[in-house]
């Protein structure tokens, strides 16, 4: 799956240089990847702590086959990926998926995936998977507001990791997994997904676009929705929404 990989000293954001290489026509497998992002960010437009050496800040162009509405399939299937990456080399960290992709340490992020992708006539056109992974920055390299919700692996581990290791890691999880998807469908995903996820069976908030839901989340639909079991019992499935603990 990997094509070429670009490695820049400083950027605005990796997921700007990886857009402009697809729309130059670059191939599918195209991965870039910075020491250090100026303007690194986040979903919900939040900015993304990125500074230079200390963690991986990367984006992957990817140019599937599928309709519009598949994207979220995809982002389910690079957190996976991730999670898994980054369960074997920080072993015997207790890494989980908080929906739809952040990944957690005891309750703190780590890591956080933004898909950007640009459709034509209803179809992808192209993907751009942005991850970053907070490997080894510590705590004074985070604006204090952050500090009682993110973490880092160096911060949990105590000891920093080669951030070589847990790219390769995560090439050859992803490059598995995206075959397995293309070739099977969403299913397999779907089960190790919720399999991972820490953020089933709790009661709790989502802030949807059209407004509040409150329910349990029991699992993923077939297109990657999260299904909720509101008080009634019905289940109601939820396509983009910002999660927080019933009792925030
Ligand atoms: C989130 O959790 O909100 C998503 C964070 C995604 C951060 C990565 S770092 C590499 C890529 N470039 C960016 O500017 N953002 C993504």
């Amino acid at each position: 799956l990997i094509k070429a990989i670009k490695l820049h000293e400083s950027v605005d954001s990796t997921q700007n240089i990886a857009q402009r290489l697809a729309e130059d026509d670059a191939p599918q497998g195209t991965l870039v990847i910075a020491e250090q992002q100026t303007s690194g960010r986040g979903r919900m437009g939040r900015k993304w702590v990125s500074p230079s050496g200390k963690g991986i800040w990367m984006s992957l162009v990817l140019r599937p086959r599928l309709p519009l509405q598949f994207a979220s399939q995809l982002t389910l299937l690079t957190a996976v990926a991730l999670c898994r990456a980054l369960k074997t080399v920080a072993a015997p960290l207790d890494i989980g998926i908080k929906w739809p992709n952040d990944l957690l340490i005891g309750g703190k992020k780590i890591s956080g995936i933004l898909l950007e992708s640009t459709a034509e006539d209803e179809r992808l056109k192209y993907v751009i998977a942005g991850i970053g992974i907070s490997v080894n920055l510590e705590a004074d390299d985070y604006p204090e507001e952050l500090l009682p919700i993110a973490t880092s692996l160096r911060m949990e581990l105590g000891r920093p990791l080669d951030r070589a290791d847990i790219i390769a890691a995560f090439i050859i999880e992803f490059e598995q997994l995206y075959n397995v998807y293309q070739n099977e469908g969403f299913g397999l995903i779907r089960t190790v997904w919720e399999a991972l996820s820490v953020s089933l069976f709790k009661p709790t908030q989502l802030k949807t676009p059209t407004g509040i839901v409150v329910g349990t989340p029991i699992g993923l639909d077939e297109s990657g929705a999260l299904l909720v079991k509101l008080e009634d019992g019905s289940l109601l499935p939820i396509f983009s929404a910002e999660m927080s603990p019933l009792s925030d």
